[in-house]
């Protein structure tokens, strides 16, 4: 019966614009009536990142719940953990609409959002009067029209860093002018150094770990992802999230609105995704955990991820395609897959082959 009102509420979301479609689905979970998606417990899938425990590995990437409107009701939906935002330090509306493509025949999206977001101020008043009872974590970014882009950061994870376990530095959107350069300059060093100063106040203030997670792009090329994980490395960044969304458009999209601009997500997305996951895992020897995202739309991709390198995994776009029952499904075959050991024990162990196109999933 549940799974039916899954399929028939994704009919008709999928009838209405996607943004629009979005909102409604916002507003449903917002009332807390909206279903109740009990995930089965399984202790050899508990997962910990430092200070941080996580029930199994699947959670909510960011984009989905930019203004924090439902963090504090997502877990009824069965994830593990859930990262609000981006949010940016003003208002501000983002780039013009339509701006969010569905690309149905390819379990895809392309959206040019460039991060709309109610501003710090908005969030700070949710966090102060909602609580999420899964780990939390704030994904940060720039305003469009800043002078200065290294302190967005820093007031951003000053104000908000005491709501986070923690906090996802996002210089990796393809819809914000000159954002993604960031990723490759010298300026990534002093932004990098910047967050931490914060983040120390914070955790001097209140006595435990406030992680920070870097979130990368997939089309970076291996010299370029090499850099980023030794500055990450030098300046104790606890995980890099890959990916974002892509630019590319190497795979042969199907779908009606394939030229759209943006950056595309889903299933054209996995592979791409993966394989820089396993390439960054070997190049980092153990040094730094990864959270695996990108074109998770089954448990075969979720588990291909772990086996590349990912600690923990996020998805966005697999749960518009199949509704939240996806998260049950996943759970319950990463449980099979991993045979009663714990599943911590296959994290990177085919990074290598993967990393060099050489492994077929099973
Ligand atoms: C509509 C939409 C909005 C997004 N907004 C953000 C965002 O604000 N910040 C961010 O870091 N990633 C954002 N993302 C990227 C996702 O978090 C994720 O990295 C990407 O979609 C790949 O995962 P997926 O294939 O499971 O969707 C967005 C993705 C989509 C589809």
């Amino acid at each position: 019966m549940k799974y039916l009102n899954n399929l028939l509420l994704k009919c008709f979301l999928h009838k209405l614009p996607p943004e629009l479609a979005h909102n409604i689905t916002l507003k449903l979970i917002k009332t807390g009536l909206f279903l109740n998606n009990s995930i089965d417990s399984y202790k050899n899938l508990n997962i910990k990142l430092g200070n941080i425990d996580f029930k199994h590995p699947i959670g909510l990437a960011a984009g989905f719940d930019k203004d924090g409107e439902v963090f504090h009701q997502i877990d009824k939906l069965g994830l593990s953990h859930t990262e609000i935002g981006t949010v940016t330090p003003k208002f501000q509306t983002g780039n013009k609409k339509p701006r969010v493509f569905r690309l149905n025949k390819d379990k895809a999206i392309i959206n040019s959002l460039g991060f709309p977001s109610k501003g710090e101020k908005y969030l700070t008043n949710r966090l102060e009067r909602y609580h999420s009872n899964i780990p939390l974590g704030i994904n940060i970014g720039c305003n469009k029209d800043t002078i200065n882009q290294i302190s967005d950061y820093s007031i951003l994870t000053r104000n908000l860093g005491k709501y986070a376990d923690w906090i996802t530095i996002n210089i990796s959107s393809p819809n914000t002018p000159g954002l993604r350069s960031l990723q490759t300059s010298d300026i990534l060093a002093s932004l990098l150094s910047n967050v931490n100063e914060e983040r120390k106040k914070i955790e001097n203030k209140r006595g435990h770990a406030l992680q920070v997670w870097l979130k990368i792009s997939p089309d970076l090329n291996d010299s370029e992802l090499k850099n980023i994980i030794d500055t990450s490395l030098k300046h104790n960044i606890d995980a890099l999230c890959i990916s974002n969304t892509t630019i590319s458009r190497s795979y042969e999209l199907k779908s009606r609105n394939k030229n759209e601009n943006g950056g595309l997500s889903g299933k054209p997305l996995t592979l791409q995704s993966t394989k820089m996951l396993a390439k960054a895992y070997l190049h980092a020897q153990n040094n730094i955990k990864f959270i695996g995202i990108g074109g998770v739309t089954n448990a075969d991709d979720a588990y291909l991820k772990m086996l590349a390198g990912a600690s923990i995994l996020q998805l966005y776009t697999g749960l518009v395609f199949n509704g939240p029952y996806l998260i049950n499904k996943i759970i319950q075959e990463l449980n099979k897959k991993s045979n009663s050991s714990h599943i911590t024990n296959i994290i990177g162990s085919k990074a290598y082959e993967i990393a060099n196109g050489r492994y077929i999933n099973e």
